[in-house]
């Protein structure tokens, strides 16, 4: 089987690993991929935005599945322009991707299929949101902020008082998030603990994979701005087995019975982003794609074939799916550069991978670049560092013991990931 990987970032590392270890696997390219991905994959670069591009190269190239990593070409309909040319694709349809390219439909569907989130609005005028806001405030709520559409995972404002609210409403209409910013979502803001669900769906069946949790604050103690998720590990034991059961069904089957009805073509991830309130589990966001950096901590987990799972799925026989997974829990650890969330601080020689990866850690590339033959930090997230243990207090100290290893100028990272799994017991 020859695969095309779409993405560069550490989840399409981690996609690229699952795939290198799957049998049935004899090739693999990735657009664009990245270091890490290049000793595993063909990297090529195929121009960004252009579908039939993509298209066209799974054509000429033989590839028997292309697997999308990112949520950007699914919403610009990657998958349809693929599957006209009779290839199957892991990822829906630009029609079902807006579950995750728009926050108000996502909203509307989830009502629609009776699905708990938080209660909201939207809005096409600031005065009408402000007012909303005020409102809000006045009866004793708080809110969180969102632009509707895709904004790279900064659209989302939780806001800590009226005024920080009243801020993100302002900047979110004069255009700070572009045109994802035209129509602002005000959700009631949400207490509880997090977890993410990932789900491999098609329109008949939908089988969760292992859970996982996420730590989008910066710095440790969730204190700090939201980023794109500064490490994860899997199981999630806020997720029991009470628990995932009314997740699957309150969630997972009212999300089936939905894209049934909406008729939507659902080939692919989907992955609900969960808040466990003292009411039970609400969604926070649908998102239609692997995780990052979930993926990196979930992956490595899956004793079976990925690309057996990923091309059922592509071609809606997700009923025959058979996962096995290690019990072993799994953690990883994001390094980042100096500046992030925020301006970066580029281009440091980065040392220490390899003898990291002597003590059996995985280091999955997200934001590196080749400059003159040295491997230096390109982006926010830079590498994701993962490992697995008996317990996840064993899985901590290695995946540590692999971060302290690595170095290169500003690297910044959390030392507090996966605590909560042990502050539990
Ligand atoms: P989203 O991109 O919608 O998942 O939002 C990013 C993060 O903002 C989530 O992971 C939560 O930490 C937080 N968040 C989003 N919506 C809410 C809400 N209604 N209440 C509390 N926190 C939220
Ligand atoms: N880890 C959050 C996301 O992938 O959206």
């Amino acid at each position: 089987m020859k695969v095309m990987v779409l993405g560069g970032g550490g989840r399409e590392h981690a996609i690229c690993r699952g795939l290198k270890r799957s049998p049935e696997v004899t090739k693999i390219f990735c657009s664009p991929g990245n270091p890490g991905i290049a000793k595993i994959a063909e990297c090529v670069a195929l121009p960004a935005g252009d579908m039939e591009a993509v298209a066209d190269f799974a054509v000429k190239n033989g590839i028997d599945l292309v697997v999308v990593g990112p949520e950007l070409p699914l919403c610009q309909g990657v998958a349809d322009a693929v599957r006209a040319r009779g290839i199957p694709v892991f990822g829906p349809s630009k029609a079902a991707a807006r579950l995750e390219g728009s926050k108000d439909f996502s909203k509307q569907f989830m009502v629609r299929y009776g699905i708990p989130t938080a209660a909201y609005a939207s809005f096409t005028e600031k005065g009408k949101a402000l007012d909303y806001v005020r409102a809000e405030y006045a009866a004793g709520r708080g809110v969180v902020v969102k632009a509707d559409g895709l904004a790279a995972g900064k659209g989302v404002i939780v806001a800590s008082c009226l005024a920080e609210a009243e801020k993100a409403v302002e900047e979110c209409f004069a255009g700070a998030f572009g045109a994802a910013g035209n129509v602002v979502v005000v959700e009631e803001l949400l207490v509880g603990e997090e977890a993410s669900i990932l789900a491999l769906a098609d329109g008949d069946t939908v089988i969760p994979l292992v859970s996982s949790q996420d730590h989008k604050r910066l710095l440790d103690g969730d204190r700090g701005p939201n980023t794109g998720g500064m490490g994860a590990y899997s199981p999630a034991p806020v997720v029991t087995d009470a628990l995932m059961r009314e997740i699957d069904e309150t969630i997972l089957r009212r999300f089936l019975r939905g894209v049934q009805a909406e008729k939507l073509d659902y080939r692919g991830i989907i992955y609900a982003g969960i808040m466990v309130t003292k009411d039970g589990p609400k969604v926070l966001e649908f998102n239609v794609r692997f995780g990052d950096p979930e993926t990196e901590a979930i992956l490595p987990r899956l004793e079976s074939s990925l690309a057996d799972a990923l091309m059922k799925t592509a071609l809606g026989k997700v009923s025959q799916i058979k996962m096995r997974w290690s019990p072993k829990p799994s953690v990883c650890v994001v390094m980042a550069s100096e500046g992030y969330p925020g301006p970066l601080r580029k281009g440091f020689a980065i040392t220490g991978i390899e003898e990291a990866e002597k003590d059996g850690v995985i280091v999955f590339h997200a934001g590196t670049a080749e400059k003159d033959g040295v491997l230096v930090n390109a982006g926010g997230r830079v590498l994701v560092v993962t490992a697995d243990g008996d317990t996840v207090t064993d899985a901590i100290a290695k995946a540590y013991a692999g971060v302290a290893k690595i170095r290169w100028t500003g690297v910044q990272y959390r030392r507090d990931i996966a605590r909560r799994a042990v502050n539990r017991k």
